[in-house]
């Protein structure tokens, strides 16, 4: 799993804060990478004390993770979340955030953006005023030079991902490639959003607007939460 530079106590209060939220009844979307996976944790000490949840997984390591802590899993095509937890690469305080440095941001942005409430969990590192991390744009392979094309029109620069214990690049969930886009501060990642949605060829970018509704932020001393 990625590692990110908050500490792990931190994800850890944030998300078993979100977790709190969940009641017995209730779907819940189930995001990816390590502060999500303590929100997952939690639920399923949950489940064994009684609680009854099912999770709609948002990419491979979750669906292993939930299944490893006992939440039973359904699919969209089965329901729609009551509420989804999910972590974020870089937050600015009205709720925008950049996600996908997992990968999982295709599948997260729709498990997230079906679901009735979305929480975001995060360590206190990932808060920011302007967001100003790699912007991650899964894409078809195909698509790769022209995709590059019209990022560098956008003032970005593209990075093929690479893996690490693999030669060649990241093959996300979905069986498609991912470019990290630096763009420098986003002063509107509102209309950034929009044109790289527009681009031939990309499946999901992770610029995340009007999704969160609710942010909780942990640190090693606490949690604040506050509405997005
Ligand atoms: C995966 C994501 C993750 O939620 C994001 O990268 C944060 O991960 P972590 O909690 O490990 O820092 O978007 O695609």
């Amino acid at each position: 799993m990625k590692a990110s530079g908050g500490t792990d106590e931190a994800k850890r209060r944030a998300a078993e804060s979100a977790a709190q939220q969940v009641e017995s009844g209730m779907v819940v979307g189930l995001g990816t990478g390590s502060t999500a996976a303590h929100a997952i944790r939690a639920l399923g000490e949950a489940v064994a004390s009684g609680t009854e949840i099912q999770g709609v997984p948002t990419s491979y390591q979750a669906r292993a993770l939930a299944r490893e802590a006992g939440i039973p899993l359904v699919t969209l095509d089965d329901a729609r979340p009551d509420i989804a937890i999910d972590g974020a690469d870089q937050l600015q305080p009205d709720g925008t955030v950049i996600k996908g440095g997992g990968a999982a941001h295709t599948r997260e942005k729709i498990v997230d953006t079906s679901a009735e409430r979305c929480l975001i969990v995060a360590d206190d590192t990932k808060s920011t005023d302007v967001l100003d991390h790699p912007v991650p744009v899964e894409l078809l392979s195909d698509a790769v030079p022209t995709v590059e094309r019209s990022i560098r029109a956008l003032d970005g620069e593209p990075t093929l991902r690479t893996a690490r214990r693999k030669d060649g690049p990241v093959v996300t969930d979905n069986g498609n490639l991912v470019l990290d886009c630096a763009f420098g501060a986003i002063e509107a990642p509102d209309a950034l959003a929009g044109s790289l949605s527009a681009i031939p060829g990309v499946v999901e970018h992770g610029i995340f607007t009007d999704v969160a509704d609710e942010i909780h932020v942990g640190s090693n001393d606490g949690v604040s939460i506050h509405s997005a």
